[in-house]
C-alpha cells in the first residue's frame, strides 16, 4: 500500500496535527510504502514573509524527524523539491469543474478568517490533488477537515481517467474516528487560525499556563459531570494510561473529579509524552544544512516515482 500525506509549515505543529495525522505516519511507516512531505507551495496561500516560511518549514522537518519519522524507512521531502507536482497540477485543473471547487468549505472558511480571495486558495485541492496522485497514493492519514479534499481529488482523477485512460489510482482518506476532530483550548477545533492550539514543541512553562487556564464550568467536585461534553478530559483522555482514563471517567460519572487535578495532571502526561521530541527537535534545528539534506535525499525517491506517472499523464493526453 502506498501512503502519502503533508502538512503545511503555516505554524507550529499542534497536538491535533498530531493526533489526527502525525500518530498515523509514524504507525504507518513501519507497514507501507509512506511519503510524507512538507506542503511549503500550499502555504505560500497563507504564509506571506519569505524568512517566516524557511524557518517554520525548518521547524516542520525538525518536528517530524523528532517525533521518529525515519528518513531511512519513510520518504520524507519538501513539496518544492518536487516541482513535477505543479506540472501535473495544471493538467489535472483542466479536467476540475470549477463547481468542484466552489463546493469546497475550506476555501469559505479561509475566507471568512480574512486571507485574501486569490486563485491559488481556490484552486488549493487541485494542488493537494496532483500530490496525491503523482506518488499513486492509496492512503491518505488526514484529520476530518481533509476529508472533503481527498474525494476532491478522487474525482479529479475519476474525471482524468475518464478522459484519457486509466492513469492514476483513485485514494482513500485514512480518518480514525476517536481522533477526527481534536479540540483545542476553547473547545473549538484546535486550529492555528483560532489561535487555541496547545504546540507540540511548547516549553513545560507555555503549557501549564495554557491548560490551567482553561475555562471550566462551576459544577462542584462532588457532583457528577459529563465526561463527553468537558474540553479538558477530551484532552486528557489523549494522554493518560487507558487505567487511569477509566478511573477518571468513572469520577466523572459518579462525582469527585476536580478540574485543577485534572488539569494538572494533564500537564504532566503532555510534558512527559513531549519532552523527548522536543529536546531532538532543539537540537536538529541547530543544524538547518543537515535537515536540508535529508529533505534533499527525500525528493529524490519521490522524484523517482513521481516522474514516470508525469510521463504517462502528459503521454496520455497527448502532450509531445
Ligand atoms: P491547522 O488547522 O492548524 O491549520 P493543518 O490544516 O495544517 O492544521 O492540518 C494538518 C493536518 O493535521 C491535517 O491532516 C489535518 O486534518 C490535521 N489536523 C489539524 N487540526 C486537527 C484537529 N484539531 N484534529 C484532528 N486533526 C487535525
Ligand atoms: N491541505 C492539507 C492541510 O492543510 C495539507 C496537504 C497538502 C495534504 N497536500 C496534501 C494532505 C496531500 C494530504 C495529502 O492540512
Amino acid at each position: 500500500m502506498r501512503v502519502l500525506s503533508g502538512i503545511q509549515p503555516s505554524g507550529a505543529l499542534h497536538i491535533g496535527n498530531y493526533f489526527g495525522a502525525l500518530r498515523q505516519y509514524l504507525d504507518l511507516q513501519h507497514e507501507h510504502d509512506c511519503y510524507y512531505f512538507i506542503a511549503n507551495y500550499h502555504a505560500l496561500t497563507s504564509v506571506h514573509e519569505a524568512k517566516e516560511l524557511r524557518q517554520r518549514t525548518l521547524e516542520v522537518a525538525a518536528t517530524f524527524l523528532a517525533l521518529g519519522l525515519d528518513p531511512q524507512v519513510a520518504t520524507i521531502f519538501l513539496q518544492s523539491d518536487l516541482p513535477e507536482v505543479t506540472e501535473l497540477t495544471w493538467l489535472l485543473s483542466t479536467v476540475t469543474p470549477m463547481g468542484l471547487l466552489e463546493r469546497c468549505h475550506a476555501y469559505k472558511d479561509k475566507l471568512a478568517q480574512g486571507l485574501p480571495a486569490e486563485h491559488g486558495l481556490f484552486a488549493y485541492p487541485v494542488l493537494m490533488a496532483a500530490d496525491i496522485l503523482i506518488v499513486q497514493g492509496n492512503l491518505v492519514p488526514v484529520g476530518q477537515d481533509q476529508k472533503q479534499h481527498v474525494e476532491v481529488t478522487r474525482d479529479i482523477a475519476l474525471r482524468f481517467n475518464n478522459r484519457y485512460g486509466e492513469v492514476f489510482t483513485l485514494p482513500e482518506p485514512l480518518i480514525l474516528k476517536e481522533l477526527a476532530v481534536i479540540p483545542g483550548l476553547d473547545g473549538r477545533k484546535m486550529s492555528k487560525s483560532y489561535g487555541n492550539t496547545i504546540e507540540l514543541l511548547d516549553d513545560p512553562q507555555v503549557l501549564r499556563k495554557k491548560i490551567m487556564s482553561m475555562k471550566t464550568d462551576s459544577t462542584p467536585v462532588e457532583e457528577p459531570k459529563d465526561p463527553e461534553k468537558d474540553n479538558l478530559y477530551a484532552l486528557f483522555r489523549l494522554f493518560a494510561p487507558e487505567a487511569e482514563l477509566k478511573e477518571m471517567r468513572r469520577l466523572y460519572l459518579e462525582g469527585g473529579a476536580a478540574y485543577g487535578a485534572v488539569k494538572r495532571r494533564t500537564v504532566e502526561l503532555m510534558v512527559e509524552r513531549f519532552a523527548e521530541p522536543r529536546e531532538r527537535a532543539r537540537e536538529l534545528l541547530a543544524h538547518p544544512q543537515q535537515l536540508r539534506e535529508i529533505l534533499a535525499a527525500g525528493a529524490e525517491r519521490a522524484r523517482a516515482v513521481a516522474r514516470p506517472t508525469l510521463a504517462r499523464a502528459r503521454e496520455a493526453c497527448g502532450l509531445l
